[in-house]
């Protein structure tokens, strides 16, 4: 409620300001659903249940992947990141379009998950994480035995500190257990990671020397400190990032490690696009880019479409703005700015997420989870029970919100696909 006065107070305020100048009024940037909508909204209100439901358009997430794919690329690895496209039937459908077992997994019980669904794959883990969450892994899957995965082959686990090495080894004693071990390289993002080459020369030496334990696997650099620079491979910024992470490979080779079968994983969907014809890296990571949310809209994703929405029933609707409070106010907004001339109520609300149909509503009086109130000018001419359509920000964390997710073809629902479980 603090909120909703506030927000409404300094609208008051804008306006009267706006009354003097009328220079500050926002033009009526109202429209309808165009086909593309219209015809999601149609197939929703058909077959759809009734409430917010995550949507993701199947056709322009094999485009999405073909793109991806040809920019890695076939002399590298194409590798998934999993808490961007958080689905076993997702990551089917990706893997088995991009050719690739090639998995980046965050968060230990989707690392079970993906033990389980994808016997085959090769997992790299995308951040260090505590030793307790590498041994949750291994009871877990130790109980289950439901899988033909071979932990001690398929998983390589990432170390950022001598302390975590240290843990980890005497986890692998403890377990009778061999781990592969990869580290994380600072090659300026400054996130954390081994800071300079020289500083993995020990590290070296300890994996080197508990073969029965530990084997060494690779480096992980990511660079995402790139995305604004719309830079090719020539550009200083991703010269210095690769000459960084090549420092740390001529440590590797003079410590006596053979190289020729390491993971030299980096890059994300934002910079992908820079490393088609560089020999450094061998193993390009991207989850985002297939599902392209709005953080995304960058330089190098510019041929990557849209394909996850959320879709919302329109509970109520006024011809009218109607706000608590001086009703002076709820009959000026809407002179001032057009596109508060209507107002509607959605199912829910308050995702990360931006509206993308209809086109041009104002920003928001107040934001609720439960059902948020929407302004549009009267362009826009919609219905209870038609939807709305929001582009999530981010595919991580957003996509767990809504249950199973809703892959359509065309203007059909094709199946339901469950996501990964937070816990477990
Ligand atoms: C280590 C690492 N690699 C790659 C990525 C890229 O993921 P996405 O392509 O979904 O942005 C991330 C994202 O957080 C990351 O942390």
């Amino acid at each position: 409620m603090k909120r909703r006065s506030l927000l409404i107070g300094g609208a008051g305020v804008t306006i009267a300001a706006a009354g003097s100048t009328l220079l500050w009024r926002p033009d009526d940037q109202g429209a309808p659903h165009n086909p593309y909508f219209s015809q999601l909204n149609e197939m929703l209100k058909r077959d759809g249940p009734g409430r917010p439901v995550m949507l993701i358009d199947i056709d322009r997430v094999n485009d999405n992947i073909d793109v991806i794919n040809s920019s890695v690329g076939p002399d590298k690895t194409y590798r998934v990141v999993v808490k961007s496209l958080p689905s076993v039937p997702l990551l089917q459908h990706v893997m088995a379009r991009a050719r690739t077992d090639a998995l980046m997994v965050f968060h230990q019980p989707f690392l079970n998950a993906v033990a389980h669904a994808f016997p085959q794959s090769d997992v790299l883990i995308g951040k260090p994480m505590p030793v307790s969450a590498a041994a949750t892994f291994y009871r877990t899957f130790y109980l289950e035995r439901d899988s033909s995965f071979d932990a001690a082959n398929q998983v390589q686990w990432l170390i950022d500190t001598p302390q975590r090495l240290a843990q980890y080894l005497a986890l692998a004693r403890q377990l009778g257990v061999k781990m592969r071990i990869n580290l994380e390289i600072d090659v300026g993002l400054h996130r954390g990671g081994f800071p300079e080459s020289q500083a993995i020369t020990p590290i070296l030496k300890t994996i080197l020397g508990s073969p029965d334990h530990l084997e060494f696997s690779g480096f992980m650099g990511y660079e995402p400190q790139l995305t604004g620079l719309q830079a090719g491979l020539d550009h200083p910024a991703v010269q210095q990032v690769l000459g960084i992470y090549k420092g740390f490979i001529d440590v590797a080779k003079s410590s006596g490690v053979n190289i020729s079968n390491l993971t030299l994983n980096g890059a994300g969907s934002h910079t992908l696009g820079i490393y088609n014809h560089d020999e450094v890296m061998n193993d390009l990571a991207a989850g985002s880019g297939v599902v392209k949310p709005t953080d995304f809209d960058t330089y190098h994703l510019t041929d990557n479409l849209p394909a996850l929405f959320i879709a919302t029933p329109i509970l109520k609707r006024y011809d009218g703005l109607r706000i608590p409070g001086d009703p002076m106010l709820a009959k000026l907004l809407p002179l001032w700015d057009p596109n508060m001339q209507r107002l509607y109520y959605i199912y829910g609300g308050y995702w990360k997420a931006k509206m993308v149909s209809p086109a041009g509503v104002a920003d928001p009086i107040y934001e609720s989870t439960n059902q948020s109130p929407i302004t549009t000018s009267a362009k826009v001419d919609l219905q209870v029970d038609d939807y709305m359509f929001l582009r999530p920000t981010q595919s991580e964390h957003v996509m767990l919100q809504f249950g199973d997710l809703l892959p359509f073809k065309g203007n059909h629902l094709i199946e339901r696909w469950p996501v990964f479980h937070q816990t477990g």
